[in-house]
């Protein structure tokens, strides 16, 4: 990485699975460690929000929208960086690229032809911004046999590896996923341990209109159903070895009805509640069998949610449990930074896939090139 002190600036845009808007930041890397300059949250206009909840559900295979959503997409995440620069004071001549992670519609690693979907035309974003930019990264890791997520541990891995403690870096976006960043860089591992708030939002959407249990403190009324959590729990995907994704095609409010039909009589609270644990026991019966964690360090936006933290340490006793703040880095914008970090990794012909995480066969530079001229 280069020592110059002129900025090497470069943009992240992200839009999970939870679809509550798109992360865009602005990333200089002159000092060769990610330095966050600005961040912008932009939300999804509900017309929008609804097509990609429709293009999301896997019964849905509508090539017209997916095209429109695709086109949607790219103007809005084009807009995000547009008022991310102007709110900074920065000129696209002054970016060298934009790492765009897209939207999920469909993530299916496991299909005969494994595949995973992510919208948001990327030339429209370089036609719109004047900047060049880099998307579709999963795309090779799958081509190289892997599953093409998780791709953050690999930028975790850069950025947080310790010589003394083992770390492990918790996302909890809509899906969650652990990163295990060992003392010994040759036994980093991460992969998605399940549902992270997507399966929270739906159910407290249903019953309460808003997109998420502000801190929790709705889950925190109930009371858990141990019989539907082991239900719950019972999933394969919870069991399989790592490597292993997943996504809305399996964690959905199907998945859930399903899970309910025997539980009818719960109260709603009590279900939200048993979600939560659902949650939190996933990721703790994901990491206690891994190696001595020092300290976990949580993300995403799931760090907001005290009850699911408090859950989370109620499991995991004798483990430090704390944010990616105490690492300097603010817990809701890593994932964003994270696709600043690939752009660069593209642009500077660095590999950016962890093999070992992934199942891919090598190590590659992972993204496509869209030239804004
Ligand atoms: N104050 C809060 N209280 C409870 N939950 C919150 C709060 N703020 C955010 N969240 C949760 O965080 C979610 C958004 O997190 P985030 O943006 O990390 O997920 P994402 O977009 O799915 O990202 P990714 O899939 O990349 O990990 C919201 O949908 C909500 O469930
Ligand atoms: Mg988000």
């Amino acid at each position: 990485m280069s020592n110059s002190a002129a900025p090497q600036y470069y943009v992240g845009l992200m839009s999970g699975t939870s679809m509550d808007g798109v992360d865009a930041v602005l990333v200089d890397f002159a000092s060769g460690i990610p330095k966050l300059i600005a961040s912008h949250d932009k939300p999804i206009t509900p017309s929008l929000l609804e097509k990609l909840h429709r293009l999301a559900d896997p019964q849905c295979n509508d090539i017209n929208l997916l095209g429109q959503c695709d086109r949607a997409c790219g103007e809005l995440f084009a807009f995000a960086t547009i008022e991310l620069l102007h709110h900074a004071g920065i000129e696209a001549s002054q970016i060298i690229a934009i790492g765009s992670h897209g939207q999920t519609v469909r993530h299916m690693p496991d299909a005969q032809y494994p595949f995973s979907m992510q919208i948001g035309d990327a030339s429209t974003i370089a036609v719109m911004t004047n900047i060049d930019t880099v998307a579709d990264f999963r795309r090779k890791d799958i081509a190289l046999g892997g599953q093409g997520a998780p791709l953050v541990p690999a930028f975790h891995q850069q950025l947080f590896q310790s010589k003394v403690e083992n770390r492990v870096i918790l996302n909890i976006g809509g899906i969650a996923n652990i990163t295990l960043l060992d003392k010994d860089p040759d036994k980093t591992l991460g992969f998605d341990t399940g549902p992270g708030n997507t399966l929270l939002d739906y159910w407290h959407k249903k019953h309460h209109q808003q997109p998420y249990d502000d801190g929790g403190q709705w889950a925190a009324t109930g009371a858990v159903n141990e019989a539907l959590l082991q239900h719950m729990l019972d999933e394969p995907y919870f069991a399989k070895a790592a490597p292993k994704s997943t996504g809305r095609e399996l964690f959905n409010a199907r998945w859930l009805t399903q899970q309910l039909q025997q539980f009818n009589h719960l109260a709603p609270q009590d279900v939200q509640a048993t979600l939560a644990q659902l949650t939190a026991q996933s990721i703790a019966q994901s990491i206690l069998p891994l190696a001595q964690v020092n300290k976990l360090y949580v993300c995403g936006g799931g760090v907001f949610n005290d009850d699911l933290l408090t859950r989370l340490k109620q499991l995991m006793p004798l483990t430090d449990v704390g944010s990616t703040d105490d690492l300097g880095l603010a817990p809701q914008w890593v994932e964003g930074i994270a696709f600043s970090w690939l752009a660069y990794c593209f642009i500077n012909k660095l590999t950016s896939n962890l093999p070992r995480v992934t199942g891919a066969n090598k190590a590659a530079i992972l993204g496509a090139f869209y030239p804004a001229n």
